[in-house]
């Protein structure tokens, strides 16, 4: 628990209202994705961890869609304030005055664009912030370039005195590392006493909640300052060159895991883009350009080869997935191989080395153990049997301009090249089409159709 030697509960409030004018985007800053999830959705989930009584989320620019990722994130932890224009960071602080203000709690107040930050670290503060009694404890780091960071500025005895922003710092505070991380540990009733005070007197114009340390102490407070070593968990995406930078950074350490912990091989490591919640087993091998997004699951002793993209799916054992194939929401059997240029969606199932080759689309489609399609072939809303062979260019029409019909093969049926199957139909077991049949009506097992429309040509008994 966070507040050992504090008794006072846990709020958590996120400032998400800004546009982000610097992200160059008609999106709001937040909604931008990291690693396959909002900002905002990261900021909320290092949030949760804590136990706290709430998470308010200051939103303002695209207030629906950013309150909708906190909510996906975090259920009804979250609750949210609205800050219609953007008047600074205390002035969003402001906007949950009376949600916060007599609530007598500690209010860990965080930036909906730092999205790296641990529940760890906040957990850090806190107790920081607790054993120095302090009213505000802020959360600082040393850089190495610290140039657009607000500044924390030392007297001669190394204490605090005041965070001053970058564009309203003298050339000599600009010589200063320390930078003020945007996440900071209240007393609540001290930080709506001060936030009384601030003024917008600066270069923008603006209600600085940084300002709102300096009125503390001023006012006899005490303000800790919270120094953490590992400085790019509080960066600030701002840029679209700091979100890629992030998105390399989060890529590598997954595939680093994956390497070294799991026991995956990548042909080439930094050609490969690996979601966070992916699971990957053992000898499997990555070839250049594959995308696994979502919570794909890839069994031991698959290859994956260049260029496939594998979205939410799941793949057992031995799987091959060949050059260029999509796998979306599908499931893949172990000893099966897909592609190349093959894609599998809305629920494709393939059972144990069942295989779909060249140019092949199935979809919301199951095809049994040991069942063929091997070129140029539409499956959709099928349900094929085992040791089934699909001929080349064969599809099944399922469409009929209003309605999606079904078509059932069963067990060890030979579908000739360019075979149309005209919804709903079902082919018997052991029956075969000849090649160029359209097929309009049931064929009976054991039996041999063709033409157009195709007719029983003879038993096959
Ligand atoms: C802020 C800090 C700066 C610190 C930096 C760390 C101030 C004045 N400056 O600067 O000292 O080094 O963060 O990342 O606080 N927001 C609102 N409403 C507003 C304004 C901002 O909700 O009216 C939100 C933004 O959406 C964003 C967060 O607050 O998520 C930070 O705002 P931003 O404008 O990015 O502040 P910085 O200039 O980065
Ligand atoms: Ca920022």
């Amino acid at each position: 628990m966070p507040n050992i030697t504090s008794k006072k509960p846990l709020n958590v409030l996120v400032m998400a209202a800004g546009l982000g004018t610097r992200m160059k985007s008609n999106r709001a800053k937040v909604l931008h994705e990291l690693g396959g999830s909002p900002l905002i959705a990261h900021v909320v989930r290092a949030a949760q961890a804590l136990n706290p009584q709430a998470i308010l989320v200051v939103v303002g620019h695209q207030a629906e869609e950013v309150e909708r990722a906190a909510l996906a994130e975090v259920g009804d932890l979250a609750r949210f304030v609205t800050q219609a224009q953007q008047h600074g960071t205390g002035d969003a602080v402001e906007s949950a005055r009376s949600e916060l203000e007599n609530s007598d709690s500690l209010v860990l107040v965080l930036s909906g664009d730092v999205p790296m930050i641990k529940s760890e670290t906040l957990r850090k503060l806190i107790e920081h912030h607790n054993n120095a009694g302090a009213a505000c404890t802020i959360l600082s780091v040393r850089l190495e370039n610290p140039t657009g960071y607000g500044r924390i500025v030392r007297d001669a005895n190394d204490s605090f005195q005041k965070i001053v922003e970058h564009r309203d710092a003298t050339d000599e505070q600009r010589q200063v590392r320390e930078i003020n991380s945007g996440i900071y540990c209240f007393d609540g009733k001290e930080l709506y006493r001060a936030l009384r005070k601030v003024e917008p007197a600066n270069d923008q114009g603006e209600y600085y909640l940084t300002d709102v340390a300096e009125i503390i102490l001023a006012d006899g407070g005490i303000v800790s300052v919270y120094l953490h070593a590992d400085n790019r968990e509080v960066s600030g995406i701002n840029t679209r060159a700091e979100l890629a930078e992030f998105e390399n950074l989060i890529r590598r350490s997954a595939i680093r895991k994956l390497m070294l912990e799991d026991g995956v091989t990548f042909i080439d490591p930094s050609h490969a883009y690996i979601s966070a919640e992916a699971q990957i087993g053992r000898d499997t091998i990555i070839h250049p350009n594959v995308s696994i997004e979502g919570k794909t699951v890839i069994g031991e002793g698959c290859v994956i080869r260049s260029g496939a993209r594998i979205t939410n799916s799941r793949l057992g054992d031995n799987v091959v997935v060949k050059d260029h194939s999509i796998v979306v929401d599908s499931q893949v059997d172990s000893n099966c191989a897909v592609g190349p240029f093959a894609h599998l969606r809305m629920n494709a199932v393939l059972e144990e080395k069942a295989t779909v080759g060249n140019f092949v689309e199935v979809k919301k489609s199951r095809l049994k153990r040991g069942t063929k399609a091997m070129h140029l072939t539409y499956l959709g809303d099928a349900t094929i049997g085992e040791r089934t062979n699909i001929g080349a260019g064969t599809v099944t029409c399922n469409y009929d301009g209003k309605n999606k019909h079904e078509t059932i093969i069963e067990d060890d049926v030979k579908i000739g090249s360019d075979t149309m199957l005209v919804a709903p139909v079902r082919v018997g077991a052991r029956s075969m089409t000849g090649a160029g049949s359209v097929v309009t009506k049931d064929v009976p097992p054991d039996s041999l159709v063709a033409g157009v429309p195709a007719e029983v040509k003879k038993s096959l008994k």
